[in-house]
């Protein structure tokens, strides 16, 4: 079974968050692709980025500044792909989320990986531009972004008693992206186990090393 791992991208006391997320796990367990871990942010007191080559120590293994860092990169390096839910903070992600992603440091753990997406706010901006954003920074990462996403506008009253929300719309949206989701995280399951590229920086580093022998 595919190893999907869910992200809450929000820490604050009282967030809205916890009225998304036990709908978008619960959904994800249902779905039956894929076998669902929940990282919360809250339970990973990673440190404000700070690595350097001096943490880094053995590159096969990294030490980092400290545990709970590698436990993180190594933690996101055994998922087959990932879903970040994330509320829109000045038009983009909370800091605490690009921390965390910040933090997945040279050990590649998100690289040929696909991420779906759940934004949402308070208002009618329902989250959108924080997962565009979200976008450019997985592109960054080497994450493969789903063109399908979920957003909920009007966060603290999306969702009926029961956990579910209220627009049939966003159940619908939470299905296509779901199966997207499983079946990129099988493709590029796939082509891992098959073989990937270097890193472009190894290749871009070799070739300049090679051009300045040459000359
Ligand atoms: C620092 C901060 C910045 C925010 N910026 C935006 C914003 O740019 N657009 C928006 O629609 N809502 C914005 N909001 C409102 C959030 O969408 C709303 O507070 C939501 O509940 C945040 O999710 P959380 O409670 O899970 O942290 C902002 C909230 C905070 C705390």
């Amino acid at each position: 079974m595919l190893k999907l791992t869910i992200v809450i991208g929000s820490t604050r006391p009282t967030r809205a968050a916890d009225r998304v997320a036990p709908w978008v796990v619960e959904r994800a367990r249902s779905h039956g692709a894929f076998d669902v871990e929940v990282l919360d942010l809250r339970e990973w007191a990673l440190p404000m980025f700070q690595e350097h080559i001096g943490t880094i120590g053995d590159f096969a293994d990294p030490t980092y500044s400290s545990p709970v860092v590698r436990r993180w990169n190594r933690k996101l390096k055994g998922t087959d792909a990932l879903l970040v839910i994330t509320p829109e903070y000045l038009h983009s992600i909370p800091g605490v989320l690009k921390n965390a992603l910040d933090n997945v440091f040279v050990s590649f753990a998100l690289r040929n990986k696909p991420l779906a997406s759940v934004g949402y706010s308070i208002g009618i901006a329902a989250g959108a531009r924080a997962v565009e954003h979200l976008m450019d920074i997985a592109i960054e990462s080497e994450l493969v972004p789903l063109r399908n996403t979920v957003l909920i506008p009007k966060v603290e009253s999306a969702f009926d008693e029961g956990g579910g929300p209220l627009d049939p719309m966003t159940d619908i949206a939470m299905t296509v992206m779901l199966d997207d989701l499983a079946w990129w995280a099988a493709l590029l399951a796939r082509g891992r186990a098959e073989g990937e590229l270097p890193p472009a920086s190894f290749r871009i580093r070799a070739a300049a090393a090679s051009l300045h022998k040459a000359s």
